[in-house]
């Protein structure tokens, strides 16, 4: 009976068969995030838990770096969505970088002043760095209550995830690269051994929202970024080319918020915390044609099924780190790249309607998730 069982959770564990009609295993992913309660990380983070429920993905961990907030409030944020999510046993939480690279606050404020531009997103920077958890803000439904962040670094997860999973580990990187690049310095035999990178940053060809010319994760840490992209790996970047075409509107957010048929704690929290502009104060009624962005989440939907990316380009990726009003500016080229980068595809477009039915069924499936 034992081996039936043991065959029979693995089969759960397999996502589809492969064309010859032998199991695949279920992809391994890192999310690698400046992770927060339910904006895109932490939506990000309940598609990841209800995949998993499914058997088609595997997380082996949220690694955690400053970038939307301070490490410290990302880390909180991130393991009470675990907890929440009742998988705080099962997926384990790591913190990360404090800081970027090489981009601190003086040299932001300089440039910010000197270049003025951009939406004025600047995440942490804009919040007083907590030096203590007294200083945290509890999400709504309050801190995690049993869900410890894990002893061992961001970093040291990373490598030794990838050492005992060669050339299987996928790094969603949906915030800042610190985290990836400390880890490719400290430890660069992992680099091979990595399968693959999916990252939401950058703008191509369009331009940033930080400033006007750079996308925020990137311009968070330029030097992290300009690392981590030259690595000689497979990588695929969901840029704001892309993720500035696949926007929440209220039809949308109304199959989230509003299906009396799906209600859990998320569908709550979804509507409390990204309410503003559909139910919230001078919302849909002022503005009927409000939409946001859902950015990180398009990621993991492609991980699951490239097919949902209808536009792709292959371009020679570079991040700008020089000091002035272009720090964080990624650049794509079609031809004769600069030396020393790499070639990787560029998501420009998505089938809007069938990501969005991808993307309201996992965030509206029931809450706690029962992993197999
Ligand atoms: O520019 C979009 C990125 O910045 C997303 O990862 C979002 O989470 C914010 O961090
Ligand atoms: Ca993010």
């Amino acid at each position: 009976m034992k081996r039936l069982f043991v065959t029979m959770s693995c089969a759960v564990m397999l996502s589809g068969c492969g064309g010859n009609g032998v199991a695949r295993a279920a992809p391994k992913v890192i999310v690698d995030s400046d992770y927060n309660t339910l904006s895109d990380d932490g939506q990000l983070g309940v598609m990841a838990a209800q995949l998993q429920a499914q058997g088609k993905i595997e997380v082996l961990g949220i690694t955690v770096v400053s970038g939307n907030q301070w490490l410290r409030q990302g880390v909180a944020d991130a393991l009470k969505s675990m907890e929440r999510l009742g998988v705080g046993d099962r997926i384990g939480v790591y913190a990360g970088a404090n800081y970027a690279l090489a981009h601190p606050n003086s040299e932001i404020r300089q440039e910010l002043a000197r270049f003025p531009s951009g939406d004025g997103y600047l995440g942490a920077w804009s919040t007083p760095e907590p030096t203590s958890d007294a200083q945290l803000v509890a999400p709504p439904d309050g801190f995690a209550t049993h869900t410890k962040v894990q002893s061992k670094s961001a970093v040291d997860f990373i490598v030794d995830s990838v050492k005992a999973n060669p050339n299987q580990v996928t790094i969603l990187a949906i915030g800042p690269l610190t985290n990836i690049a400390l880890a490719a310095r400290q430890h660069p035999e992992i680099v091979p051994m990595i399968k693959q990178i999916v990252y939401m940053g950058g703008a191509i060809d369009v331009p940033g929202n930080t400033t006007a010319t750079a996308e925020f994760n990137w311009w968070f840490d330029p030097e992290a970024a300009r690392e981590v992209l030259r690595l000689p790996i497979k990588q695929t970047v969901v840029p704001l080319d892309v993720t500035d075409t696949v926007k929440m509107d209220k039809a949308v957010y109304d199959r989230i918020a509003h299906d009396p048929t799906r209600q859990t704690i998320i569908t709550q929290l979804f509507k409390q915390l990204n309410g503003y502009g559909f139910d919230g104060k001078n919302g849909f009624e002022t503005n009927p044609n409000y939409t946001t962005d859902v950015w990180d989440t398009l990621t993991i939907a492609w991980l699951m099924d490239p097919s949902f990316a209808t536009q792709t380009e292959e371009r020679w990726v570079d991040v700008d780190t020089s000091f002035g009003a272009n720090d964080g500016k990624a650049t794509g080229y079609a031809s004769s790249p600069p030396a020393g980068l790499q070639k990787m595809t560029i998501v420009k477009r998505f089938d809007n309607a069938r990501f969005f039915d991808f993307y309201v069924d996992l965030l509206t499936r029931p809450v706690p998730v029962k992993l197999p």
